[in-house]
């Protein structure tokens, strides 16, 4: 079995990134006048920090809203609603954080949490803007075949990012970095004048990688970048990864619905469930001390190589409610075998179990589950 958030001692470092109610809704349209009637909530309103230098691993089943998530975070895609606070020193963050756990804010409190809020949000920034905080973050999807054009080699590839963001770069300079970024992923000089359809699965994938730092980022969205590998080739990519990871202090978001590939690279591992995080801790605190009944049951429904851990839990059963139409209350409740009246009215709010462990679940809320 891989060891647990193999990337070994935790980290002290402050956060990169504070999402807060995030939420996408994708409109349904209908009839020839194409009219609005309801909506896909895939993301329905999020929040978590991410930690500089850290491994967030998201872990949920398909549809589970894992990858509009992703996009949201980078405005790739719009988000419907909510606060992205990325970049900003490590004294605003901190500020911030303090801000928000504090019992009751004065006016003055506000005034200043709106006031860093506004300077550091995403949400808050045009679209210029945006171009250039998107060097700093990156994403690396699951099919890289898809992702490169194929028509062009990858010195081509990569080198039109770079001359892009930096025209005054000579074609020799471009040549250089490329070759030079390549290297830092496995690949070799004879891979530049390769096209995409030459490279087999893994070697793609590093290009992507290599695609990836080409700005020199700080945070990068893996989205699912193994799942499409042979398992061998897997266990590489990810330890090119941690490499890099290593090397450039760089902190990934990883997105995955392979739960033995989240808890090998995880510093802290999220949970989804019908676009909300139902748990949120440390690997060990998700894999070893699990608490909602969604997460037991997906340890348990999915290969995980854990024999001690096999029949303890039930397994889930049914299937994934439509985000279009999702249950009132806990969103679980239909799947859930501890689901009482109140799951079936009322969400539950992401609650502390200890050190920092969060849950969603009324079994967790004092009093309320009867
Ligand atoms: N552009 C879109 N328009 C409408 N609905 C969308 C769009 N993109 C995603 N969705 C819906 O949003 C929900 C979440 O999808 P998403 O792709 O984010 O899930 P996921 O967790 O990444 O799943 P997977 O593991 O299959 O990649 C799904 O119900 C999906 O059908
Ligand atoms: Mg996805």
């Amino acid at each position: 079995m891989l060891p647990a958030g193999s990337m070994g001692v935790r980290k002290i470092s402050h956060p990169l990134l504070l999402v807060r109610n995030l939420k996408k809704y994708f409109p349904i349209k209908a009839g020839v006048m194409q009219k609005v009637v309801g909506y896909v909530k895939a993301v329905d309103g999020v929040s978590f920090d991410v930690y500089r230098s850290e491994t967030f691993g998201v872990v949920g089943e398909s549809g589970s809203g894992k990858t509009t998530m992703g996009l949201s975070i980078l405005r790739l895609i719009e988000p419907t609603e909510g606060e992205i606070i990325f970049d900003a020193p490590s004294e605003v963050m901190m500020e911030i954080k303090k801000l928000e756990t504090k019992e009751r804010l004065s006016d003055r409190d506000k005034k200043r949490l709106e006031e860093l809020k506004k300077r550091y949000d995403l949400m808050k920034k045009d679209k210029k803007e945006m171009r250039s905080i998107r060097r700093k973050m990156q994403i690396v999807f699951q099919d890289p075949y898809t992702s490169f054009n194929p028509r062009m080699n990858m010195r081509d590839n990569i080198g039109v990012i770079l001359k892009t963001h930096y025209p005054e770069l000579s074609g020799k300079d471009i040549d250089e970095r490329v070759l030079e970024l390549l290297e830092k992923c496995g690949l070799a000089k004879r891979h530049l004048r390769r096209f995409p359809h030459q490279l087999s699965g893994g070697e793609l994938q590093r290009a992507s990688i290599a695609r990836a730092l080409a700005l020199n980022p700080e945070f990068i969205v893996m989205d699912e970048p193994t799942s499409a590998l042979d398992v061998s080739v897997q266990a590489q990519i990810l330890d090119l990864m941690q490499e890099l990871q290593k090397d450039m202090k760089l902190t990934y978001l990883f997105i995955s619905h392979d739960l033995s590939v989240v808890h090998y690279i995880s510093d802290k591992i999220a949970v989804m469930y019908l676009g909300n995080i139902v748990e949120l801790g440390t690997t060990e605190q998700v894999f070893e001390e699990m608490k909602h009944p969604y997460t037991k049951a997906l340890m348990e429904s999915i290969p995980y190589p854990d024999p001690d851990k096999k029949g303890t839990i039930k397994p889930l059963y049914g299937t994934i409610p439509s985000p279009r139409n999702p249950p009132p209350g806990c969103k679980f409740h239909t799947r859930c075998p501890y689901a009482k009246d109140v799951c079936k009215k009322l969400a539950p709010p992401l609650v502390d179990v200890g050190d920092g462990h969060l849950v969603a679940c009324w079994k967790y809320v004092e009093g309320a589950y009867k």
